[in-house]
């Protein structure tokens, strides 16, 4: 099982970033988490650059969530909404609308922030916005609060009650694949 994780911030040192390293070695053995770094690369949307011929840093990201068998996005919270580079490249990901390899995905939303709330208003809207892709949004939650409190040194968190809500989120998310794959068994 591949699981793909979305770091939704930019910055070397991302709390986002470090949610989804310590995530990695919550989930089952036979899951490898793929950490994609190419947000930045994503150009700004345009119609008249989609198609065929899209930015190759759009083909990468289409082509890795195609092939993942479920994703994890770790999202920051800006003015109270999601970044708008992540904005910007779930806009990519949400054409050609009927075939859009977020479709029937499942998908987790996380996030870090350093406010008192963890960027709950971002994952709402991400969920959202997943949601009109016709990716299937999990029903599972992690807001961490304070983030610049929450990791040792080595990127750890520090927190048990949140390594917990990050075990459920893995769990769930495995959980999600394997449903999705006994539907399709039922059907073919
Ligand atoms: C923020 N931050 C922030 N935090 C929050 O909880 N609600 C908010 O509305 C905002 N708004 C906001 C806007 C901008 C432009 C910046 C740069 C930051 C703080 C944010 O939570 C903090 O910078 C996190 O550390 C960002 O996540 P990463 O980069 O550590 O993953």
């Amino acid at each position: 099982m591949r699981v793909l994780a979305i770091p939704g911030s930019l910055r070397n040192d991302s709390y986002n970033a470090k949610l989804l390293y310590n995530s990695a070695e919550l989930f089952q053995e036979d899951v490898v988490l793929d950490l994609w770094g190419g947000l930045k690369d994503v150009p700004p949307y345009d119609e008249d650059d989609d198609g065929v011929n899209a930015p190759a840093a759009v083909a990468e990201l289409r082509d890795v969530i195609a092939r993942a068998d479920a994703v994890l996005i770790a999202t920051p919270e800006y003015n109270s909404s999601i970044p708008g580079q992540l904005k910007n490249a779930l806009d990519w990901v949400s054409r050609p609308i009927a075939t859009n390899p977020m479709r029937n995905k499942p998908v987790a939303v996380i996030g870090a922030s350093t406010s008192a709330f963890g960027g709950v208003w971002a994952q709402a809207e991400l969920r959202k916005v997943l949601a009109s892709l016709g990716a299937r949004v999990l029903e599972v939650e992690l807001a961490v609060p304070h983030a610049h409190e929450r990791f040792d040194e080595r990127g750890r968190l520090t927190d048990g009650d949140f390594v917990e809500q990050l075990t459920a989120v893995a769990d769930s998310i495995v959980l999600a694949v394997a449903e999705r794959v006994a539907r399709l068994e039922v059907t073919a």
